[in-house]
Protein backbone atom coordinates (compact mmCIF):
# COMPACT_ATOMS: atom_id res chain seq x y z
CA UNK A 1 0.00 0.00 0.00
CA UNK A 2 1.19 3.69 -0.84
CA UNK A 3 2.93 5.37 2.26
CA UNK A 4 1.09 8.48 3.25
CA UNK A 5 3.35 11.65 4.16
CA UNK A 6 2.93 14.90 4.82
CA UNK A 7 2.50 17.57 1.85
CA UNK A 8 5.47 19.51 0.50
CA UNK A 9 6.66 22.18 3.34
CA UNK A 10 4.22 20.76 5.68
CA UNK A 11 5.97 19.47 8.47
CA UNK A 12 5.28 17.17 12.05
CA UNK A 13 6.26 18.62 15.18
CA UNK A 14 6.98 15.05 16.88
CA UNK A 15 7.85 14.47 21.05
CA UNK A 16 10.83 15.59 21.28
CA UNK A 17 10.95 18.60 19.60
CA UNK A 18 7.37 19.51 20.86
CA UNK A 19 8.66 20.45 24.29
CA UNK A 20 11.10 23.28 21.94
CA UNK A 21 7.81 24.54 20.91
CA UNK A 22 5.88 24.72 23.70
CA UNK A 23 8.78 26.69 25.41
CA UNK A 24 8.87 28.92 22.61
CA UNK A 25 5.13 29.23 23.24
CA UNK A 26 5.33 29.85 26.94
CA UNK A 27 8.38 32.66 26.30
CA UNK A 28 6.00 34.41 24.07
CA UNK A 29 2.93 34.05 26.71
CA UNK A 30 5.07 35.43 29.42
CA UNK A 31 6.25 38.57 27.06
CA UNK A 32 2.57 39.63 26.76
CA UNK A 33 1.92 39.05 30.31
CA UNK A 34 4.69 41.72 30.83
CA UNK A 35 3.70 44.06 28.14
CA UNK A 36 -0.17 43.27 28.77
CA UNK A 37 -0.89 41.79 25.64
CA UNK A 38 -3.98 40.23 25.75
CA UNK A 39 -4.32 36.77 23.24
CA UNK A 40 -6.58 36.92 19.96
CA UNK A 41 -7.61 33.33 18.08
CA UNK A 42 -9.16 33.61 14.77
CA UNK A 43 -9.91 30.92 12.31
CA UNK A 44 -7.55 29.30 10.01
CA UNK A 45 -9.75 30.10 7.65
CA UNK A 46 -10.94 33.52 6.21
CA UNK A 47 -12.54 34.95 3.10
CA UNK A 48 -10.60 35.06 0.13
CA UNK A 49 -11.68 38.70 -1.14
CA UNK A 50 -10.68 39.96 2.62
CA UNK A 51 -6.96 38.00 2.65
CA UNK A 52 -6.54 39.81 -0.69
CA UNK A 53 -8.06 42.85 -0.22
CA UNK A 54 -5.72 42.83 3.48
CA UNK A 55 -2.72 41.91 1.60
CA UNK A 56 -2.62 43.04 -1.55
CA UNK A 57 -3.68 42.00 -4.78
CA UNK A 58 -0.31 42.50 -6.14
CA UNK A 59 1.66 40.80 -3.59
CA UNK A 60 2.93 37.05 -4.46
CA UNK A 61 1.04 36.61 -1.60
CA UNK A 62 -2.09 37.14 -2.74
CA UNK A 63 -0.80 36.45 -6.53
CA UNK A 64 0.39 33.09 -6.19
CA UNK A 65 1.14 31.81 -2.91
CA UNK A 66 -2.74 31.53 -1.60
CA UNK A 67 -4.06 27.85 -0.60
CA UNK A 68 -7.60 28.99 -1.17
CA UNK A 69 -10.86 26.91 -2.57
CA UNK A 70 -14.39 27.21 -3.16
CA UNK A 71 -17.61 25.17 -1.08
CA UNK A 72 -21.29 26.55 -2.33
CA UNK A 73 -20.59 29.91 -2.73
CA UNK A 74 -18.32 31.30 -0.20
CA UNK A 75 -14.55 31.55 -1.07
CA UNK A 76 -12.12 30.09 1.57
CA UNK A 77 -8.56 30.73 2.18
CA UNK A 78 -5.76 29.44 4.45
CA UNK A 79 -5.04 32.47 6.09
CA UNK A 80 -1.59 33.56 4.98
CA UNK A 81 -0.51 36.12 7.74
CA UNK A 82 -2.25 37.06 11.08
CA UNK A 83 -2.86 40.86 10.61
CA UNK A 84 -5.88 40.92 8.41
CA UNK A 85 -7.65 38.31 10.32
CA UNK A 86 -6.95 40.34 13.28
CA UNK A 87 -8.43 43.55 11.88
CA UNK A 88 -11.62 41.66 10.81
CA UNK A 89 -11.91 40.73 14.18
CA UNK A 90 -11.71 44.28 15.34
CA UNK A 91 -14.29 45.48 13.23
CA UNK A 92 -16.52 42.63 13.34
CA UNK A 93 -16.56 42.84 17.30
CA UNK A 94 -16.36 46.20 17.34
CA UNK A 95 -13.65 46.26 19.52
CA UNK A 96 -13.19 49.89 19.63
CA UNK A 97 -15.56 50.26 21.80
CA UNK A 98 -13.89 48.42 24.66
CA UNK A 99 -12.04 51.55 24.47
CA UNK A 100 -8.11 52.63 24.73
CA UNK A 101 -6.15 50.81 21.85
CA UNK A 102 -5.95 47.55 21.56
CA UNK A 103 -2.93 45.52 22.48
CA UNK A 104 -3.52 42.11 21.26
CA UNK A 105 -1.24 39.02 20.10
CA UNK A 106 -1.64 35.52 18.76
CA UNK A 107 0.59 32.54 18.28
CA UNK A 108 -0.23 29.83 15.21
CA UNK A 109 -0.18 28.06 11.80
CA UNK A 110 0.22 30.45 8.86
CA UNK A 111 -0.09 29.16 5.03
CA UNK A 112 1.95 30.17 1.72
CA UNK A 113 2.49 28.08 -1.33
CA UNK A 114 5.66 29.34 -1.62
CA UNK A 115 8.69 27.39 -2.79
CA UNK A 116 9.68 25.36 0.69
CA UNK A 117 13.91 25.62 1.48
CA UNK A 118 15.01 26.16 4.68
CA UNK A 119 13.29 28.64 7.08
CA UNK A 120 10.45 28.73 4.59
CA UNK A 121 7.24 26.05 4.71
CA UNK A 122 3.82 25.95 3.34
CA UNK A 123 2.48 25.66 6.73
CA UNK A 124 4.45 27.86 9.02
CA UNK A 125 3.77 28.90 12.47
CA UNK A 126 4.28 32.79 13.94
CA UNK A 127 3.61 34.61 16.84
CA UNK A 128 2.93 38.31 16.27
CA UNK A 129 1.40 41.23 18.40
CA UNK A 130 -0.85 44.24 17.23
CA UNK A 131 -1.70 47.37 18.90
CA UNK A 132 -4.65 48.85 17.27
CA UNK A 133 -6.04 52.35 17.84
CA UNK A 134 -2.59 54.13 18.33
CA UNK A 135 -1.09 56.31 16.34
CA UNK A 136 1.67 57.22 18.49
CA UNK A 137 5.63 56.25 17.75
CA UNK A 138 5.43 54.99 21.18
CA UNK A 139 3.44 52.36 20.04
CA UNK A 140 5.48 51.20 17.46
CA UNK A 141 8.46 51.08 19.61
CA UNK A 142 6.27 49.07 22.13
CA UNK A 143 5.91 46.39 19.42
CA UNK A 144 9.33 46.35 18.51
CA UNK A 145 10.07 45.71 22.00
CA UNK A 146 7.67 42.91 22.47
CA UNK A 147 9.40 41.44 19.33
CA UNK A 148 13.20 42.05 21.00
CA UNK A 149 12.32 41.07 23.89
CA UNK A 150 11.59 37.23 23.40
CA UNK A 151 14.97 36.88 21.55
CA UNK A 152 16.12 38.42 24.54
CA UNK A 153 15.25 36.05 26.71
CA UNK A 154 15.70 33.21 24.53
CA UNK A 155 19.58 34.54 24.47
CA UNK A 156 19.51 34.89 20.71
CA UNK A 157 22.01 37.16 19.95
CA UNK A 158 23.56 38.06 16.37
CA UNK A 159 20.27 40.07 15.34
CA UNK A 160 19.84 43.53 13.61
CA UNK A 161 16.73 45.75 13.54
CA UNK A 162 16.49 47.44 10.27
CA UNK A 163 13.82 50.29 10.25
CA UNK A 164 12.58 52.44 7.50
CA UNK A 165 10.02 54.49 6.88
CA UNK A 166 7.62 53.64 3.45
CA UNK A 167 5.63 57.03 3.81
CA UNK A 168 1.89 57.48 3.59
CA UNK A 169 -0.05 57.68 -0.07
CA UNK A 170 1.40 61.54 -0.43
CA UNK A 171 4.85 60.92 -0.04
CA UNK A 172 4.53 57.02 -1.66
CA UNK A 173 3.05 58.59 -4.70
CA UNK A 174 6.12 60.98 -5.08
CA UNK A 175 8.68 58.25 -4.45
CA UNK A 176 7.15 56.14 -6.81
CA UNK A 177 7.62 58.28 -9.83
CA UNK A 178 11.20 58.80 -9.05
CA UNK A 179 11.69 55.54 -8.53
CA UNK A 180 9.94 54.90 -12.12
CA UNK A 181 11.95 58.27 -13.57
CA UNK A 182 15.41 56.52 -12.26
CA UNK A 183 14.82 52.58 -13.19
CA UNK A 184 12.87 53.78 -16.88
CA UNK A 185 16.03 54.35 -18.46
CA UNK A 186 18.00 50.78 -17.15
CA UNK A 187 14.37 49.32 -17.82
CA UNK A 188 15.76 46.66 -20.71
CA UNK A 189 18.41 46.02 -17.45
CA UNK A 190 16.18 44.88 -14.94
CA UNK A 191 14.88 41.35 -14.36
CA UNK A 192 11.54 40.27 -15.55
CA UNK A 193 9.80 40.31 -12.57
CA UNK A 194 11.46 43.82 -11.85
CA UNK A 195 10.12 44.88 -15.12
CA UNK A 196 6.92 43.94 -13.98
CA UNK A 197 6.86 45.65 -10.69
CA UNK A 198 7.88 48.76 -12.89
CA UNK A 199 4.80 49.00 -13.95
CA UNK A 200 2.59 48.03 -10.62
CA UNK A 201 4.59 47.92 -8.03
CA UNK A 202 8.03 50.38 -8.41
CA UNK A 203 8.93 49.81 -4.95
CA UNK A 204 9.43 46.64 -4.71
CA UNK A 205 12.40 46.58 -7.29
CA UNK A 206 14.18 47.55 -3.93
CA UNK A 207 13.36 44.28 -2.65
CA UNK A 208 15.02 42.17 -5.36
CA UNK A 209 17.53 39.34 -4.97
CA UNK A 210 18.72 39.16 -8.62
CA UNK A 211 22.22 40.58 -9.25
CA UNK A 212 21.02 42.72 -12.16
CA UNK A 213 18.96 44.71 -10.04
CA UNK A 214 20.93 45.03 -7.37
CA UNK A 215 23.63 47.11 -9.14
CA UNK A 216 20.86 49.25 -10.04
CA UNK A 217 19.31 49.40 -6.81
CA UNK A 218 22.21 50.83 -5.30
CA UNK A 219 22.05 54.65 -6.78
CA UNK A 220 18.20 54.45 -6.83
CA UNK A 221 16.27 57.59 -5.15
CA UNK A 222 15.63 56.74 -1.27
CA UNK A 223 12.59 57.38 0.44
CA UNK A 224 14.10 59.29 2.93
CA UNK A 225 14.42 62.54 0.63
CA UNK A 226 10.32 62.57 -0.40
CA UNK A 227 8.51 61.83 3.27
CA UNK A 228 6.46 64.64 4.01
CA UNK A 229 7.06 66.60 7.32
CA UNK A 230 4.44 64.12 9.02
CA UNK A 231 6.00 60.71 7.90
CA UNK A 232 9.28 62.23 9.20
CA UNK A 233 8.60 63.31 12.40
CA UNK A 234 7.04 59.92 12.75
CA UNK A 235 9.64 58.43 11.99
CA UNK A 236 11.64 60.45 14.46
CA UNK A 237 9.33 60.25 17.11
CA UNK A 238 10.32 56.22 16.57
CA UNK A 239 13.82 56.49 16.72
CA UNK A 240 14.11 58.44 19.66
CA UNK A 241 11.88 55.50 21.84
CA UNK A 242 13.89 53.31 20.32
CA UNK A 243 17.00 54.78 21.98
CA UNK A 244 15.55 55.59 24.88
CA UNK A 245 14.31 51.78 24.88
CA UNK A 246 18.08 50.73 24.48
CA UNK A 247 16.99 48.83 21.54
CA UNK A 248 19.77 49.05 18.72
CA UNK A 249 18.65 49.83 15.07
CA UNK A 250 20.20 50.50 11.70
CA UNK A 251 18.62 52.75 9.52
CA UNK A 252 17.75 50.86 5.86
CA UNK A 253 16.00 52.95 3.65
CA UNK A 254 15.54 50.20 0.83
CA UNK A 255 13.92 48.25 3.41
CA UNK A 256 10.51 47.44 1.76
CA UNK A 257 7.88 44.73 2.83
CA UNK A 258 6.28 41.49 0.83
CA UNK A 259 2.76 43.10 2.21
CA UNK A 260 0.95 45.92 0.85
CA UNK A 261 -0.57 47.32 3.81
CA UNK A 262 2.16 49.10 5.45
CA UNK A 263 2.31 52.88 6.15
CA UNK A 264 4.96 55.23 7.48
CA UNK A 265 6.98 52.44 9.72
CA UNK A 266 8.74 49.25 8.53
CA UNK A 267 10.88 47.37 9.87
CA UNK A 268 12.48 44.02 10.50
CA UNK A 269 14.58 41.50 12.45
CA UNK A 270 17.10 39.56 10.35
CA UNK A 271 20.13 37.23 12.08
CA UNK A 272 23.41 35.92 10.43
CA UNK A 273 22.69 32.09 12.16
CA UNK A 274 19.71 31.64 9.51
CA UNK A 275 20.83 31.31 5.90
CA UNK A 276 19.40 32.89 2.89
CA UNK A 277 15.90 33.45 4.70
CA UNK A 278 17.42 35.85 7.11
CA UNK A 279 14.21 37.47 8.23
CA UNK A 280 13.38 36.29 11.90
CA UNK A 281 10.34 38.87 11.96
CA UNK A 282 9.11 42.00 10.80
CA UNK A 283 6.36 44.10 11.25
CA UNK A 284 5.28 47.57 10.60
CA UNK A 285 2.43 50.96 10.75
CA UNK A 286 -0.90 49.81 8.48
CA UNK A 287 -2.72 52.76 9.65
CA UNK A 288 -5.53 52.50 6.14
CA UNK A 289 -6.12 48.65 6.62
CA UNK A 290 -8.80 48.95 9.43
CA UNK A 291 -10.78 51.10 7.01
CA UNK A 292 -9.49 49.27 4.09
CA UNK A 293 -11.03 46.07 5.45
CA UNK A 294 -14.35 48.37 6.05
CA UNK A 295 -13.64 50.07 9.38
CA UNK A 296 -13.21 53.42 11.04
CA UNK A 297 -10.29 54.65 10.39
CA UNK A 298 -7.63 53.22 13.21
CA UNK A 299 -3.92 53.88 13.53
CA UNK A 300 -1.91 50.60 14.15
CA UNK A 301 0.63 48.76 14.27
CA UNK A 302 2.50 45.00 15.03
CA UNK A 303 4.63 42.20 14.09
CA UNK A 304 5.31 38.82 13.61
CA UNK A 305 7.88 36.32 13.70
CA UNK A 306 8.98 33.06 12.15
CA UNK A 307 8.94 30.58 14.92
CA UNK A 308 10.45 27.61 12.61
CA UNK A 309 13.22 30.40 11.92
CA UNK A 310 13.63 31.06 15.97
CA UNK A 311 14.13 27.01 16.44
CA UNK A 312 17.01 27.48 13.67
CA UNK A 313 18.71 30.11 15.49
CA UNK A 314 18.20 27.77 18.64
CA UNK A 315 19.74 25.24 16.91
CA UNK A 316 22.73 27.12 15.32
CA UNK A 317 23.59 28.77 19.02
CA UNK A 318 22.99 25.73 20.67
CA UNK A 319 20.47 27.29 23.05
CA UNK A 320 18.83 24.19 24.46
CA UNK A 321 14.73 25.14 24.60
CA UNK A 322 12.72 23.42 27.44
CA UNK A 323 13.40 19.77 28.33
CA UNK A 324 11.76 16.71 27.60
CA UNK A 325 9.27 15.30 30.23
CA UNK A 326 10.21 12.77 32.65
CA UNK A 327 7.45 10.58 34.60
CA UNK A 328 7.41 10.81 38.39
CA UNK A 329 6.05 7.54 39.06
CA UNK A 330 6.78 4.17 37.22
CA UNK A 331 4.19 1.15 38.40
CA UNK A 332 5.82 -2.43 37.24
CA UNK A 333 3.13 -5.06 37.66
CA UNK A 334 3.41 -8.48 37.28
CA UNK A 335 0.06 -10.19 37.03
CA UNK A 336 -3.77 -9.37 36.36
CA UNK A 337 -4.63 -8.53 39.86
CA UNK A 338 -1.52 -6.60 40.60
CA UNK A 339 -2.51 -4.66 37.50
CA UNK A 340 -5.63 -3.82 39.04
CA UNK A 341 -3.97 -2.50 41.52
CA UNK A 342 -1.81 -0.13 39.62
CA UNK A 343 -4.39 0.89 37.90
CA UNK A 344 -6.31 2.26 40.79
CA UNK A 345 -2.48 3.44 42.39
CA UNK A 346 -1.97 5.46 39.18
CA UNK A 347 -5.39 7.17 39.50
CA UNK A 348 -4.69 8.06 43.08
CA UNK A 349 -1.23 9.25 41.85
CA UNK A 350 -2.49 11.54 39.13
CA UNK A 351 -5.27 13.08 41.36
CA UNK A 352 -2.92 14.31 43.09
CA UNK A 353 -0.97 16.04 40.70
CA UNK A 354 1.96 12.90 39.85
CA UNK A 355 2.88 12.03 36.53
CA UNK A 356 2.30 8.39 36.86
CA UNK A 357 3.10 5.75 33.54
CA UNK A 358 2.00 2.08 34.02
CA UNK A 359 2.01 -0.70 31.12
CA UNK A 360 -0.86 -1.30 29.12
CA UNK A 361 0.23 -3.83 26.80
CA UNK A 362 0.47 -6.64 29.20
CA UNK A 363 4.46 -7.03 29.37
CA UNK A 364 7.09 -8.52 30.89
CA UNK A 365 8.68 -6.99 33.94
CA UNK A 366 11.94 -6.71 33.22
CA UNK A 367 10.61 -4.47 29.80
CA UNK A 368 8.32 -2.56 32.14
CA UNK A 369 11.69 -1.67 34.35
CA UNK A 370 13.29 -0.56 31.01
CA UNK A 371 10.63 1.52 29.59
CA UNK A 372 10.86 3.03 33.51
CA UNK A 373 14.77 3.90 33.08
CA UNK A 374 13.92 4.90 29.31
CA UNK A 375 10.96 7.19 30.58
CA UNK A 376 13.36 9.07 33.46
CA UNK A 377 11.11 7.86 36.30
CA UNK A 378 12.23 9.06 39.47
CA UNK A 379 10.73 6.30 41.39
CA UNK A 380 9.42 3.10 40.39
CA UNK A 381 6.65 0.77 42.50
CA UNK A 382 6.70 -2.74 41.74
CA UNK A 383 3.89 -5.50 42.64
CA UNK A 384 3.94 -8.65 42.35
CA UNK A 385 1.92 -11.72 43.74
CA UNK A 386 3.69 -12.18 46.97
CA UNK A 387 3.47 -8.15 47.31
CA UNK A 388 -0.17 -8.73 46.89
CA UNK A 389 -1.02 -11.39 49.36
CA UNK A 390 1.31 -9.14 51.63
CA UNK A 391 -0.72 -5.90 50.71
CA UNK A 392 2.59 -3.89 50.19
CA UNK A 393 3.88 -2.41 47.18
CA UNK A 394 8.06 -2.57 46.60
CA UNK A 395 8.94 1.50 46.25
CA UNK A 396 12.04 2.20 44.98
CA UNK A 397 14.11 5.56 44.20
CA UNK A 398 16.04 4.72 41.15
CA UNK A 399 18.55 7.50 41.18
CA UNK A 400 19.75 6.09 45.14
CA UNK A 401 18.74 2.99 44.51
CA UNK A 402 17.15 2.25 47.51
CA UNK A 403 14.09 0.42 48.06
CA UNK A 404 11.45 -0.13 50.60
CA UNK A 405 8.67 -2.08 51.37
CA UNK A 406 5.02 0.12 51.63
CA UNK A 407 1.37 -1.05 52.90
CA UNK A 408 -1.04 -0.33 50.25
CA UNK A 409 -2.81 2.72 52.04
CA UNK A 410 0.50 4.88 51.92
CA UNK A 411 -0.01 5.38 48.48
CA UNK A 412 -2.08 7.98 49.20
CA UNK A 413 0.85 9.62 50.98
CA UNK A 414 3.54 9.32 48.59
CA UNK A 415 4.52 13.21 47.77
CA UNK A 416 7.06 12.92 44.77
CA UNK A 417 8.49 16.44 44.32
CA UNK A 418 7.58 17.28 40.15
CA UNK A 419 11.01 18.38 39.57
P1 LIG B 1 5.98 38.66 7.07
O1 LIG B 1 7.27 39.40 6.93
O2 LIG B 1 5.34 38.20 5.81
O3 LIG B 1 5.01 39.63 7.87
O4 LIG B 1 6.17 37.43 8.02
C1 LIG B 1 6.73 37.57 9.31
C2 LIG B 1 7.72 36.46 9.58
O5 LIG B 1 7.11 35.19 9.37
C3 LIG B 1 8.93 36.44 8.65
O6 LIG B 1 9.91 37.35 9.07
C4 LIG B 1 9.40 35.01 8.78
O7 LIG B 1 10.15 34.85 9.97
C5 LIG B 1 8.09 34.26 8.94
N1 LIG B 1 7.70 33.64 7.66
C6 LIG B 1 7.04 34.24 6.63
N2 LIG B 1 6.83 33.36 5.63
C7 LIG B 1 7.36 32.18 6.04
C8 LIG B 1 7.46 30.87 5.47
N3 LIG B 1 6.95 30.59 4.27
N4 LIG B 1 8.07 29.90 6.18
C9 LIG B 1 8.59 30.16 7.42
N5 LIG B 1 8.51 31.38 8.00
C10 LIG B 1 7.92 32.36 7.33
C11 LIG B 1 3.74 39.30 8.24
O8 LIG B 1 3.25 38.21 8.17
C12 LIG B 1 2.98 40.47 8.82
N6 LIG B 1 1.63 40.01 9.19
C13 LIG B 1 3.71 41.03 10.03
C14 LIG B 1 2.98 42.17 10.67
C15 LIG B 1 2.22 42.12 11.78
N7 LIG B 1 2.94 43.40 10.22
C16 LIG B 1 2.17 44.13 11.02
N8 LIG B 1 1.73 43.35 11.96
Amino acid sequence: MAQFTTHTGMVDILPGESEKWQFLEGLVREVARRFHFREIRTPIMEPTEMIARGVGQLTDIVSKEMFAFDRGDDHYVLRPEGTASVCRAYIQHRLDQRGGAQRLFYIGPMFRAERPQKGRQRQFHQFGAEILGSADPLADAEVIAFMAEVYRLAGIANTTLRINSVGDPESRQAYKEALVAYFKPFEAQLSEVSRTRLQNNPMRILDSKESEDQVLVTDAPSIIDYLNQDCLDHYSGVKAHLVALGIPFVEDHRLVRGLDYYTKTAFELTSTDLGSQDALGGGGRYDLLVEELGGQPTAAVGFASGMERFMIACEALEIGLGSEPKTDVYIACHGDKARFWAVMAAQELRSAGVSTLYDTSGRSVKAQMKEANREGAKWTIVVGESELEKGEFVLRNMQASEEQSLPFASIRSIVVPST
